[in-house]
């Protein structure tokens, strides 16, 4: 039984609970699972290469001003010593010092004189490097220290001529290794990002069958039991697919069997249907007619006997009438139950209509709404008997178990253009009642409805209403490429 349902949470507007539940890492594929783990252990391998890489960053700028400072140092105390030998050298010791330093790499070198004053600007800043300001703050921050200042006493011995105050500066040197990070960071997320493309087809491509697996078990679950899977080009899928094409034919095969059971079934049931209602009708049928119409004679004899128990035997005559009277009607409807009278004789709306009528007779407070868009003719037995019998289960399910106020029953024609003639007949039957509940077991009559349906090449669904209620839809074709199974039956 194919059942569609229309649960109030499909209609209403998703929610953020909703959109939580879809993100689950229980919900998403395996293909989206490797992917998050690849980027999170991406993640983790840049934090600890980051680190690493920082960490170098550190000890290189730190040795990028620490030996420009000693080496200045080591030279200017040198050259201190040598040039106070000698008193005519030694005046120009502050100036030649400017000169001599003014170019070592990451280093200013401010000489004074013995008075403060300033003998040399220092050197001007490189301007084919980047400033500072575009080395971001945090950078700066995790780069650590990057200067550092030295002041230097010049001596003419006891006496202070001057004052060197060297300050280095690798804020140059940041800024080249901010830029070196940037492209190393650009390259990495880049290798990353193709990895990840990369991965992600070649998963795609190696969990295909997977995929085509789960659609084959939503096909069986849908009771498409034909369903094969070709085999795939991955050698430990092979066995699985083979197992699950194997397993679709069984059913296929036990569908077809419990098909060709229920076909025979109830034809054996309309024979015996048939049997009986003949029976009823060539035997019991003229029996109480007889009975009837003799008993009214006799009655009409009795009157005309003058007797005290005459009076007596005539009343109990009539009532003998009324008796075979009562047994006639009974006799009539169980023959009408069993199989329809007129079947082949009056049109397939009448022939509805006429079924309709009886439940109308004998449920009257419920609403019965009949619509046909189908011509004045009879379909053939065989359609018009599956159409009654269809609208017959539907009535008592719909009234016997969905409790229903209302069923509607709909028939159209269906035709491939307006000018062709009709190709199918579509049956919808629905109520209003409580709608097939989880509890319900399967019975017969459902089971019968639709294997009447699809031996005869049609397709039969039901679904729930929403909020209660039970929709049946039938499409019986009007030409059957092949004598139905139920050929017999009608
Ligand atoms: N229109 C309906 N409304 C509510 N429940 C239904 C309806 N039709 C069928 N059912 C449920 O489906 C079950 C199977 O129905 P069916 O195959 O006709 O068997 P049966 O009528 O012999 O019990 C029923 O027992 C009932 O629970
Ligand atoms: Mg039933």
């Amino acid at each position: 039984m194919t059942v569609t349902t229309t649960s109030t949470s499909d209609i209403l507007p998703d929610t953020s609970s909703r959109w939580l539940t879809r993100l689950r890492w229980s919900r998403q594929p395996v293909r989206t699972r490797i992917l998050i783990a690849l980027v999170l252990l991406s993640a983790v391998i840049s934090l600890v290469g980051g680190a690493v890489t920082l960490l170098g960053i550190r000890n290189r700028i730190e040795a990028e001003f620490q030996s420009p400072i000693a080496l200045a140092e080591q030279y200017i105390i040198q050259t201190n010593r040598h040039f106070a030998a000698d008193d005519r050298l030694i005046k120009t010791l502050p100036i030649t010092l400017a000169m001599q330093l003014r170019h070592i790499r990451h280093l200013k070198v401010s000489v004074f004189d013995a008075d403060g004053n300033s003998v040399a600007l220092p050197r001007d800043a490189d301007e084919s490097l980047p400033p500072e300001s575009e080395v971001p703050q945090w950078f700066s921050a995790l780069a650590g220290n990057v200067s550092e200042h030295r002041e230097i006493a010049l001596t003419a011995g006891e006496r202070r001529i001057g004052t060197v105050l060297l300050h280095a500066e690798a804020s140059d040197e940041l800024a080249e290794v901010w830029q070196e990070a940037q492209h190393q960071a650009i390259a990495w997320l880049a290798a990353n990002a193709a990895m990840i493309a990369a991965f992600y087809f070649v998963l795609g491509r190696i969990l295909q069958p997977l995929v085509t697996l789960s659609r084959g078990m939503a096909d069986l679950g849908q009771g498409r039991y034909q369903v094969q899977i070709d085999p795939p080009r991955v050698p430990e899928f092979d066995a699985i697919i083979a197992s699950f094409n194997g397993l679709a034919s069984a059913l296929s095969a036990a569908r077809e069997e419990n098909g060709r059971l229920y076909r025979e079934l109830v034809t054996v049931q309309e024979d015996e249907r048939r049997q009986i209602a003949s029976e009823l009708h060539d035997e019991a049928g003229p029996c109480l007619f007889g009975i009837k119409t003799t008993a009214a004679a006799i009655e009409a004899r009795m009157s005309r006997v003058d007797h005290a128990e005459a009076a007596e035997i005539g009343r109990q005559l009539a009532e003998i009438g009324a008796i075979a009277g009562r047994l006639s009607i009974l006799n009539r409807q169980i023959m009408k139950r069993l199989r329809p009278i007129a079947l082949g004789q009056v049109t397939l709306r009448e022939l509805i209509n006429d079924l309709v009528a009886d439940y109308r007779r004998r449920y009257p407070d419920i609403r019965f709404l009949t619509e046909f868009a189908v011509g004045e003719r009879s379909y053939g037995d065989v359609v018009d008997l599956t159409v009654y019998r269809c609208i017959q289960e539907g009535i008592v399910n719909a009234l016997r178990h969905g409790r229903a106020r209302c069923v509607s029953i709909e028939l159209n024609e269906v035709s491939p253009s307006q000018l062709a003639t009709a190709t199918a007949l579509l049956l919808f039957l629905r109520d209003d009642g409580q709608g097939i509940t989880a509890a319900a077991t399967p019975g017969f009559g459902l089971a019968v409805m639709r294997e009447r349906v699809q031996s005869l090449g049609g397709a039969w669904e039901l679904s729930q209403n929403w909020p209660s209620g039970v929709t049946i839809t039938a499409t019986l074709p009007l030409s059957f490429p092949s004598p139905p199974a139920l050929g017999r039956m009608a």
